[in-house]
């Protein structure tokens, strides 16, 4: 492939990225976890480092454990050592070090709060801050409801519609454990913020090749021509992860595959890569095309979600040489646990443009490889000319998109190899974002932050979307929790999935790509 790196207006004239950051105060509830430190604080140094943050911008640390400005700063250290996308430098982190304060607090306690009001009031005026504040949860979700509440009283909050400083608040997945817990999350944020002021995050519309999905589509001629029923055969949708549940055996056990990955990240990718062209880059307009994907998923009925989603657990196995355990036995997880850590499903788009395509996800833990990726597979060519072997049929036409990691897309066409006999041969065109633009793609926390700042909502999930891809895996959840299953069917730790899931694909002619 011809791969041209000069700059695309496009990137910079319309659409998402086009606002600029705001000077604000970023207020971490939970800015001693683990979020913050792995992801958040590294996300912010970068953002320095890259010279797009707001000049007048602080950081505050708002969490349970003691700590000072100066050890917290440590703390945010320690992390970008660890975590940042891009080295720690002595002249960038003593710029960055100087933003960064603390303050301890209760979730569920009014007078933090007001100790944090007191806090902000005194170091806004110092940064230049005119007052908009962006207050992320990085919270265990039963604590949304406390610090949503809290924030309002303690009049940390600004209307929406004054003329004065904003606030906006981040929250992170998951909202809800299924339809019901969903719609009383929302409930509960709107009644302390107006919806403009809630950003719903999925980190996984913050990553390049997510953004690319609209880009290729709707930047190039070629693609949307073929875009539909007619000419593709069918879609598959892959998340696998190699990590088993680790240290989060805690979240896991309550949540698994289909929670973790299926209702956000990949009903998101499923939703940007079948909807409609959009008539503008507004926030809103690109959101009503994605949730008017989700609206036309056929409803699942108690028996297609037998015959179509398959779900099991990973068992002992080898993985990269290592001898390691089943679900079962992995520390924090109960012997007895049916909660599974893969889903393959298929499922249908009904509407004009989708009309009869099957699409095929998949997703899990202790897979071969980490990887991420949306593979369309075009029609067969008619069995004529260079397909006439029944038995060997030329192999159809492919275009990849990988999520992660090798961001990029390829395209798999037929060619014919040199000879003096026409012989033909599957070639792939490639291109990766690495070794064209060179350097570290920006982590999807740090695209996301500046969004928040600048006010683009583009990136975030609405609450009328997570509440539609709730109501869709509600049937499977219903129909898994009446099944009263003591077991699930096992894949050995380190391969491609359960060999149910290869009948499901398999019944339809079809088989999972090789990735
Ligand atoms: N970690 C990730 O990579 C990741 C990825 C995606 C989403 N998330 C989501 O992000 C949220 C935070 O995750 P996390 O991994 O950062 O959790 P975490 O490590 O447990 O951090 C939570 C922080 O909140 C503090 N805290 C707990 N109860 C408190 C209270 N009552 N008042 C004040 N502070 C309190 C904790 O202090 P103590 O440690 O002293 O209890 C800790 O510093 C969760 O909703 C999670 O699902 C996390």
């Amino acid at each position: 492939m011809n791969q041209s790196t000069q700059a695309n207006p496009l990137s910079s004239s319309s659409g998402t990225g086009s606002l600029f950051p705001q000077p604000c105060t970023l207020v971490i509830f939970g800015g001693a976890g683990d979020l913050s430190r792995r992801k958040l604080l590294p996300a912010i140094y970068n953002l320095g480092l890259d010279a797009v943050l707001p000049t007048n911008f602080a950081v505050m640390g708002f969490s349970l454990e003691d700590l000072s400005d100066d050890s917290y700063r440590d703390f945010a250290r320690s992390g970008i050592e660890e975590f940042s996308r891009q080295t720690l430098t002595e002249a960038q982190w003593s710029d960055y070090e100087r933003t960064i304060f603390y303050q301890r607090g209760t979730f569920d306690d009014p007078q933090s709060y007001q100790a944090l009001k007191r806090r902000l009031e005194e170091i806004e005026p110092l940064c230049g801050i005119p007052g908009n504040r962006v207050f992320y949860l990085a919270v265990p979700p039963r604590f949304i409801e406390s610090c949503a509440r809290n924030l309002k009283q303690a009049g940390l909050i600004s209307p929406m519609e004054s003329s004065g400083p904003f606030s906006r608040v981040i929250v992170e997945k998951p909202i809800g454990q299924d339809l019901h817990s969903a719609r009383e999350v929302n409930a509960t944020l709107c009644s302390s913020f107006d919806e403009r002021q809630i950003f719903r995050i999925d980190h996984y519309l913050g990553k390049e090749t997510v953004q690319n999905i609209l880009v290729m589509r709707f930047g190039n001629s070629i693609f949307e021509p073929l875009w539909n029923a007619k000419h593709i055969d069918h879609v598959q949708i892959t998340v696998a992860e190699q990590e088993g549940v680790g240290t989060r055996a805690g979240y896991y056990e309550g949540a698994g595959a289909l929670r973790d990955m299926v209702q956000n990240h990949i009903l998101q990718l499923l939703s940007l890569m079948a909807m409609e062209p959009p008539w503008s880059m507004d926030a809103d307009v690109i959101r009503d095309h994605r949730l008017d994907v989700l609206h036309c998923l056929r409803p699942l009925s108690r028996r297609v979600v037998e015959d179509c989603v398959v779900r099991a657990q990973y068992s002992h196995g080898y993985f990269l040489g290592e001898d390691v355990p089943g679900f079962r036995r992995e520390a924090g997880v109960a012997p007895d646990s049916v909660t599974e850590t893969y889903v393959a499903l298929k499922l249908f788009i009904d509407n004009w443009r989708w009309a009869g395509v099957p699409f095929y996800i998949r997703t899990g833990k202790r897979l071969p490889k980490r990887a991420s990726e949306i593979a369309v597979q075009f029609k067969p060519v008619p069995h004529i000319l260079f397909n006439t072997d029944m038995s060997r049929p030329l192999e159809p036409d492919v275009l990849a998109l990988s999520i992660q990691p090798n961001e990029g897309l390829s395209l798999r066409i037929a060619t014919k190899l040199p000879g003096p006999r026409v012989r033909i041969y599957p070639v792939k065109m490639d291109f990766r974002y690495g070794s064209t633009f060179g350097g570290q793609s920006p982590e999807a926390y740090e695209r996301l932050l500046l969004d928040v700042m600048a006010g683009d909502a583009t990136l975030f999930m609405r609450r009328d979307a997570v509440e539609a891809s709730w109501a869709w895996i509600q049937t499977i959840l219903d129909e898994w929790e009446d099944s009263r299953a003591r077991w699930l069917p096992e894949y050995s730790a380190g391969t491609w999935g359960p060999v149910e899931a290869d009948r499901l694909i398999a019944s339809d002619r079809f088989q999972w790509r090789v990735i």
